[in-house]
C-alpha cells in the first residue's frame, strides 16, 4: 500500500492552518508501524462500505471480523481483505458472537482481542450494539443517528463513560479540515460575516424509488425477523419506518443541524418545525420538513437557523450550510465546488483585502455584471465571492494525485485515539448534545407548535 508523500503533507499543512492536526496524525499513524489495530465492522451497506474504503487506505490495521446478515456482503469483504491485504477475515451473521468470539474469549486467553468496532448499521441496531461492544471492553466508531431514540442513544453515552472506551459518532465533518477552517479561522477566528444574523442549510433530494434486490439474495423470512424487520422491503429501507429509523430529517439532517451549533458554538434555544408525508404515501416518516431554529451564539446574539429537507425536490442547490452575518456568508459544503464566501457590499473593503493578503482567504472572479434592469433600487447588487484557501483536505494516502475520501479524516482521528495520539473530535457525549436538535424537531412537528430545550435535552 503506498503511503502519503511527505511533500503532499506538507503541502497540505502549510495552508491548513487547524487541518494541520490531521495531517499530523496521518505521518504520524504512518510512522507507527509497530502499533497495529485490531478492528472489525459490523454492517457492510451503503455507508459500511464506504467506510471500509477508508480503513482499508490506512496502514497498521489487522482487520479481524465482519459482520453481516447478508451473506454476499461478507464475502465480498472476505475476499477482498484477503487478496488485498493478505489478511484472514472471520465472518459473522451475530454481532454478539462476533464479540464473544473475536474478543471476549481472547482476552480471556490472554490473547489480543479487538481494539476497535466500526458499526454502520440501521439506526434501531446501533445502541444495542455500541453498548455491547464497549462493555465488552471494545472501542466503537458508530455511525449516525446515535439511535432511533433518545433513551438508545443516552444509553450509549453512560455505556461509554462506565467502561471508559472511545465512542466516535460518525458525524464526519467533525473533523473534516475544510470545516474546521471555516470554524476556527472564518467565522470565530476572523469573524468574518460581523454579527451572525441568520444560517440557512438544506439537504434537497429528488424523488427516489424505494430499494430492492434480486430473489436469490433475499433473506430468509426467519433472519429477517429474528432480526427486526417485517420483510425484506423493510430491511432495505429501514430509513422510512419507526422503531427502525427516524425519517430523513434524522438521517439528512442529523449532519447539518450538528453544524449550526458547532459554528455557533452554542445549543439552541427554541426550535418550530413543520413536516408531513406529502408524496411518499406508503411510508412512516415525513418526506419533507422544515425548521426554524434559534440560537445564543458565541457573539451573545440572537440568531435564527432555517433548516430544510425535501426528498421530492432536488432543486435549489444540493446540500449545504450558510452562515450570514452584517458583513459576509460562508457557505460551506461536504462537496467542495458548494463552498463559497460573500462579501457584502458594505463590509470594509480594507479588512477584506487584508484577509486575502494574507492568504486567509482568496479571491474568486469578480460576478458578471446584470444584463437586466435592475427591478428595484432597494435590490442589493451582486456580492464579491471569495474562496477557501485550496488544498486544506488531505490527499489520498494510496494516491497522492487524488483527494482522500470524504470520511478518511474522521476514521483517522477515532485510530489515533485508540492510539493516544488524539482526541475524538466527535465523542457520544458531545454527539447527544448535537443530536438533541434533530430528536426535538420530531417532537415539535409533532406538537404543531415552538418547543423549547432544556438542560436535559442536551446530557445524557
Ligand atoms: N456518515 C454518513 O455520511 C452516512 C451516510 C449514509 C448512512 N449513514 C449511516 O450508516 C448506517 C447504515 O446506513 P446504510 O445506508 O449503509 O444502510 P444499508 O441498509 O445500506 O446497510 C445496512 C447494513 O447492515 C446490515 N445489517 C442490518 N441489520 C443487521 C444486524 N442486526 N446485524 C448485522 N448486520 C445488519 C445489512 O445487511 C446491511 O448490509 C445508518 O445508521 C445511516 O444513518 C451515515
Amino acid at each position: 500500500m503506498n503511503a502519503i508523500t511527505r511533500r503532499s503533507f506538507l503541502k497540505t499543512a502549510a495552508v491548513a492552518g487547524s487541518g494541520l492536526v490531521f495531517g499530523a496524525n496521518l505521518v504520524r499513524a504512518q510512522q507507527n508501524k509497530d502499533e497495529v489495530l485490531d478492528i472489525a465492522l459490523i454492517g457492510f451497506g451503503a455507508q459500511g462500505r464506504v467506510l471500509f474504503e477508508s480503513i482499508m487506505k490506512l496502514p497498521n490495521l489487522r482487520f479481524r471480523a465482519i459482520c453481516d446478515l447478508r451473506p454476499a456482503q461478507r464475502r465480498y469483504v472476505r475476499l477482498w481483505v484477503k487478496k488485498t491485504l493478505k489478511q484472514d477475515v472471520t465472518e459473522y451473521v451475530d454481532f454478539n458472537e462476533m464479540i464473544a468470539k473475536e474478543h471476549t474469549e481472547n482476552v480471556k486467553n490472554g490473547k489480543k482481542g479487538l481494539d476497535g468496532v466500526f458499526i454502520a448499521t440501521p439506526d434501531f441496531w446501533h445502541s444495542p450494539m455500541t453498548c455491547a461492544c464497549l462493555e465488552a471492553g471494545i472501542n466503537v466508531y458508530c455511525e449516525k443517528m446515535m439511535s432511533d431514540t433518545k433513551e438508545g442513544a443516552r444509553k450509549m453515552v453512560k455505556a461509554m463513560q462506565k467502561s471508559g472506551k472511545l465512542l466516535q459518532i460518525g458525524h464526519q465533518r467533525k473533523s473534516n479540515p475544510r470545516y474546521i477552517y471555516a470554524r476556527e479561522k472564518l467565522i470565530k477566528g476572523a469573524e468574518i460575516c460581523g454579527q451572525l444574523t441568520n444560517a440557512n442549510g438544506q439537504w434537497n433530494r429528488a424523488v427516489t424509488t424505494d430499494l430492492t434486490c434480486p430473489k436469490k439474495l433475499e433473506l430468509p423470512k426467519e433472519v429477517l425477523e429474528k432480526y427486526g424487520y417485517k420483510d425484506m422491503h423493510q430491511f432495505l429501507n429501514w430509513r422510512w419506518y419507526k422503531g427502525l429509523g427516524r425519517g430523513p430529517i434524522s438521517d439528512l439532517g442529523a449532519h447539518q443541524m450538528d453544524i449550526f451549533g458547532w459554528f455557533f458554538d452554542a445549543r439552541p434555544k427554541s426550535i418550530m418545525a413543520s413536516g408531513s408525508v406529502d408524496f411518499y404515501k406508503d411510508k412512516d416518516w415525513y418526506d419533507n420538513v422544515m425548521c426554524i431554529i434559534q440560537y445564543d451564539t458565541f457573539q451573545k446574539r440572537n440568531a435564527r437557523v432555517f433548516y430544510q429537507v425535501l426528498t421530492t425536490t432536488s432543486a435549489g442547490g444540493g446540500y449545504f450550510e450558510q452562515f450570514m452575518g452584517t458583513d459576509g456568508a460562508v457557505k460551506m459544503s461536504e462537496n467542495p465546488a458548494l463552498t463559497k464566501i460573500y462579501k457584502e457590499n458594505g463590509a470594509d473593503k480594507a479588512k477584506w483585502d487584508s484577509y486575502v493578503a494574507n492568504g486567509l482567504i482568496q479571491k474568486s472572479a469578480d460576478p458578471a455584471p446584470s444584463k437586466t434592469a435592475i427591478a428595484d433600487a432597494r435590490e442589493s447588487k451582486a456580492l464579491d465571492t471569495y474562496a477557501m484557501p485550496d488544498n486544506l483536505f488531505p490527499t489520498d494516502p494510496t494516491d497522492p494525485s487524488k483527494s482522500a475520501p470524504i470520511h478518511l479524516p474522521h476514521v483517522l482521528n477515532f485510530l489515533d485515539s485508540i492510539r493516544g495520539k488524539a482526541k475524538l473530535t466527535c465523542d457520544g457525549a458531545h454527539a447527544f448534545e448535537a443530536e438533541a436538535a434533530v430528536f426535538k424537531a420530531v417532537d415539535a412537528i409533532e406538537a404543531k407548535k415552538e418547543l423549547y430545550f432544556e438542560e436535559s435535552d442536551f446530557v445524557a
